[in-house]
């Protein structure tokens, strides 16, 4: 990995240090800032197609691991499988009310910002408790390749092979999905609307935008969803949850494995829309999208808040790309 740093990390660096660095300024701490910065870049999790992901059958086993073992948690623990999912949306016959339950945002232009700290969080609590320090999320890629539209097959049956349950499977999926026969269509998975447009949010009801309508603070269900939250990503939903199943209801979604891989996906359309350029940019001018505070769980089960302006770019921020990302892309969208 490279031992130099680039011209932003060294702003950085300096910035943090003449801001005071919580008064210690001496050499032993530079270098072991140097030390972390670099231990950083050399640890940056790559999220992978699942088509690519599933041809390691070690993979696949950390992956089913890490959901079986949050399974087997308590939901009253952050860390589980349940107060993950909860997160997302309480179920009806759920009376209980902890901390984050039922705070997804969705139909504004916090969607983005707030699902992918969701799923950064929930990944770093799987990779934990899957046991295997390298795993990270994979995504479906529905749809750049027709090829990829049904469950992938590591998510469609019950059983595996010698018996034991199939962690990543669910009964609550339209049939067809399950069975693999039915593909997600080419009309239902198109992202070309919502990449046309190169405005991030608009304000008013009437007009479209990439990201959503502007709010001044989260906004669980609004009404203003960007072109990408309507399709692809709505459609999704719609269709692996069929006439009932989980991910058809906002309230169920986050219990089925796929919706994790999906909203990989999701997060990754992001980034792929900014390096198109053309103006298109997030908006790191609204203070309310910078700024607002959003809460979750890290792997130690302790909660923490994060900004938008803290997930901006996923290498130097969050420390993950994905496969298909050119190196350097994620610096456009600052
Ligand atoms: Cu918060 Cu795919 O939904």
């Amino acid at each position: 990995m490279p031992s130099n740093f680039s011209r932003r990390e060294v702003l950085r660096l300096l910035s943090f240090l003449s801001a005071g660095a919580a008064g210690v300024g001496s050499v032993p701490f530079i270098s072991s800032l140097v030390n972390k910065a670099n231990a950083q870049t050399s640890s940056v999790y790559v999220r992978e197609n699942i088509a690519t992901f599933m041809q390691s059958p070690a993979k696949i086993a950390a992956l089913r691991e890490g959901v079986r073992v949050m399974q087997s948690r308590s939901s009253n623990d952050p860390t589980s499988w349940i107060y993950q999912a909860n997160m997302h949306g309480i179920p009806r016959n759920e009376s209980r009310r902890l901390t984050a339950w039922g705070t997804c945002n969705h139909g504004s232009f916090f969607f983005f910002p707030w699902h992918r700290m969701y799923v950064y969080y929930f990944e770093r609590i799987l990779r934990q408790a899957s046991g295997d320090p390298t795993l990270a999320l994979p995504y479906w890629n529905y749809s750049d390749f027709p090829d990829q539209r049904p469950l992938p097959e590591p998510f469609r049956n019950r059983l595996l092979p010698d018996g034991s349950t199939n962690s990543l499977y669910v009964e609550q999926r339209a049939p067809g999905i399950n069975q693999g026969t039915t593909a997600l269509a080419s009309a239902e998975v198109s992202y070309s609307a919502a990449f046309q447009r190169t405005n991030f949010f608009h304000t008013s009801s009437g007009q479209q935008s990439f990201g959503g309508r502007r709010a001044t603070s989260s906004m669980h269900r609004g009404s203003g969803g960007g072109l990408l939250e309507g399709r692809p990503h709505n459609q999704v939903h719609v269709v692996v949850g069929g006439s009932n199943g989980w991910m058809r209801q906002v309230e169920m979604a986050a219990r089925d494995p796929i919706f994790w891989l999906h909203h990989s996906n999701i997060d990754r359309l992001w980034g792929r829309w900014l390096s198109l350029g053309g103006g298109r940019a997030n908006p790191l001018n609204d203070r309310d999208w910078m700024d607002d505070r959003f809460t979750f769980f890290n792997e130690n089960g302790d909660r923490v808040t994060m900004r938008g302006r803290d997930i901006i770019d996923t290498v130097q921020q969050l420390n993950y790309r994905y496969d298909d990302a050119p190196l350097g892309n994620q610096m456009l969208v600052s």
